[in-house]
């Protein structure tokens, strides 16, 4: 197994488990991390710092979907280009951002990845400041342009990625994460999932947002701390 594709959950920023998979793991250049949304690598002023110790404990790539908590002021001044096959921001060299409803091939699996969730838990944040209400929750210009992606691509689709989970997740979890009425991509995403499941390729749907490591039904996973080999499932020592 040449190519490796590893998954995990929210990083919020945290460090630890990329130096002990360092530690534990013999990593490669040709690795591939990906993660599903509140990366949180991109947060403060001074990312780069961080966005540099990343790049010396992990030699691969790291690509990030979009989460709720993600300092999109700084994003959105990030040079856009196309990497493989769809639309990124260039962190780094050798770290991504993944935008919205877009479609990547990576070693030959296809990923359609949709980033974004509406913050609902109380807390005192200033607009901002750690918080960055007007991105978090995707636009319904995003969601209708998600929507086309899925539907004409759906038969070519291995994985999907979302950062908020489909709704009918709240049914098997202790953390619900209130849905308010106006707030539609939980919705959304059960009729993506329901339809990605009839796709030719599909393998699998990974979200984060609920801090959980778990598998709601086969081919529906949360994942938070663990770090998964995508190709065989298997958990990777940290
Ligand atoms: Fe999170």
């Amino acid at each position: 197994m040449d190519k490796r594709i590893f998954i995990t959950g929210d990083k919020h920023g945290a460090i630890t488990p990329f130096f002990g998979l360092k530690e534990k793991q013999d990593l490669r250049d040709s690795d591939i991390m990906l993660i599903t949304g509140d990366a949180g690598y991109v947060f403060y002023d001074d990312y780069k710092y961080t966005i540099g110790t990343l790049e010396q404990l992990f030699p691969g790539k790291i690509a990030f979907i979009d989460g709720n908590h993600e300092n999109f002021d700084i994003l959105g001044t990030m040079d856009e280009e196309v990497w493989c096959g769809g639309k990124v921001h260039r962190v780094s060299d050798r770290i991504y951002h993944l935008m919205r409803g877009e479609l990547f091939e990576i070693y030959g699996n296809r990923f359609f990845v949709f980033g974004g969730a509406r913050t609902t838990e109380s807390f005192d944040r200033e607009p901002g400041k750690g918080w960055w209400p007007e991105d978090e929750e995707p636009t319904a210009d995003e969601i209708a342009y998600g929507q086309m992606q899925l539907e004409e691509n759906l038969h070519e689709i291995d994985y999907v990625i979302s950062h908020e989970a489909p709704r009918l997740v709240r049914e098997f979890t202790s953390r619900k994460k209130h849905v308010p009425e106006d707030y539609v991509l939980p919705d959304v995403l059960d009729g993506w999932y329901h339809k990605a499941s009839e796709g030719q390729n599909f393998k699998g749907w990974f979200f984060g947002h609920m801090h959980i490591d778990q598998e709601i039904e086969p081919g529906l996973m949360g994942l938070h701390n663990e770090v998964l080999l995508l190709e065989t499932g298997q958990r990777v020592k940290w």
